[in-house]
């Protein structure tokens, strides 16, 4: 019996072992989580191999011989037995019940300066916002220090996740969920939306850069004097980033924002190279613009900042959020309307 065990530890413990599981942890919380699941693990192994010892062992050593055709002897409880298999049981699923409320109060502690980031969610786009409205769709962050994240939706449940470092909460329209995440090292990873909102739901990603404390400082600062919404995604190099945000015509920054709001998720529209068909294309506005009785500029802004204004043949209102007067700064929508009005040749 005993070997029965020790061969089911063995493969259970390579299982738990060989197969990686889990990424490399890049969080503190990330790390408590870890612990926990190999808290559990090691006693489910455990657990596994005393059943798996005591199954084989039964069945053939207490397997019937040919021509044996009597009942076999009457067995009534055994009071010892049933004690033990009720009692370790309870200790051992208290004990994982412990372990996982210590881990999920430390997990919820920013520490005593945490920084702080809101993070906007919506069909199909993540949009982060630090101190002094420094406004980004790439989530940085500075090593060893505390994040509190205070999350909303503009439309349905989405849910933050990023892999290595283990936590994830849903985003829920109507209420602010937060959620706490302590980077251990630098590095590039990606933020994933992990509840299905939609036809995008898949195509939900942030990417994540992790920088020293020091070069966080830069970053923060750099964007806080940038123009609104320019410069975004120009930090490829090492160091000091050479578009230095100034020179972005309105065309472009009415590119980088169609991008950035996730408008490509749902429309079609050539020059951005989008072709989504959950909203209506934006190739060609001046018809609807001319139904509506205004000019194009006018119907973009106001189709914009209340999409169920004007419904376009064969859609539904109530899709399109109606947030983005609040989540663009005044720069990024008088760009996105020239933009997609077509005005202001390139
Ligand atoms: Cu947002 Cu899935």
């Amino acid at each position: 019996m005993v070997v029965i065990a020790a061969l089911a530890v063995l493969v259970g413990g390579l299982v738990a072992v060989l197969i990686p599981w889990l990424p490399e942890s890049a969080s503190e919380e990330m790390d408590r989580i870890v612990f926990t699941y190999w808290f559990a693990t090691i006693i489910c192994i455990g657990i596994f191999a005393l059943v798996a010892a005591v199954i084989v062992y039964a069945v053939w050593t207490f397997r019937v011989q040919p021509d044996d055709d009597t009942d076999g002897p009457p067995i009534h409880g055994h009071t010892g037995l049933e004690i033990a298999w009720t009692v370790v049981p309870a200790i051992l699923v208290i004990a994982i019940g412990v372990v996982s409320a210590v881990v999920l109060s430390q997990n919820a502690d920013a520490g005593p300066d945490p920084l702080k980031v809101r993070v906007f969610a919506q069909q199909f786009a993540w949009r982060f916002v630090y101190e002094n409205d420094v406004r980004s769709n790439e989530l940085v962050l500075p090593v060893d220090r505390g994040v509190e994240f205070t999350m909303v939706s503009a439309d349905v449940i989405h849910s933050l996740w990023i892999p290595e470092m283990g936590q994830k909460q849903d985003v829920v329209p109507g209420i602010t969920t937060e959620i706490v995440i302590t980077p251990t090292r630098t590095g590039r990873f990606t933020l994933i939306c992990t509840e299905l909102c939609g036809l995008g739901h898949s195509t939900m990603r942030a990417p994540v850069r992790v920088l020293t404390q020091a070069n966080f400082a830069t970053w923060l600062e750099q964007r806080a004097q940038a123009e609104p919404g320019t410069g975004e995604d120009e930090g490829e190099g090492e160091g000091k980033g050479e578009g230095g945000g100034t020179g972005g015509s309105v065309q472009e920054l009415g590119a980088t924002t169609f991008a950035q709001a996730g408008c490509g998720g749902c429309h079609a529209f050539a020059k951005a190279g989008t072709d989504a068909q959950i909203g209506p294309a934006l190739d060609d506005l001046t018809a609807a613009a001319n139904e509506a009785g205004i000019p194009v500029p006018e119907f973009v802004r106001s189709s914009i900042v209340d999409p169920d204004a004007v419904i376009a043949p064969d859609y539904q209102p109530g899709v399109m959020p109606k947030d983005f007067a609040q989540s663009l700064s005044p720069e990024e929508l008088d760009a996105l309307v020239a933009y997609l009005s077509g005005e202001a040749s390139e």
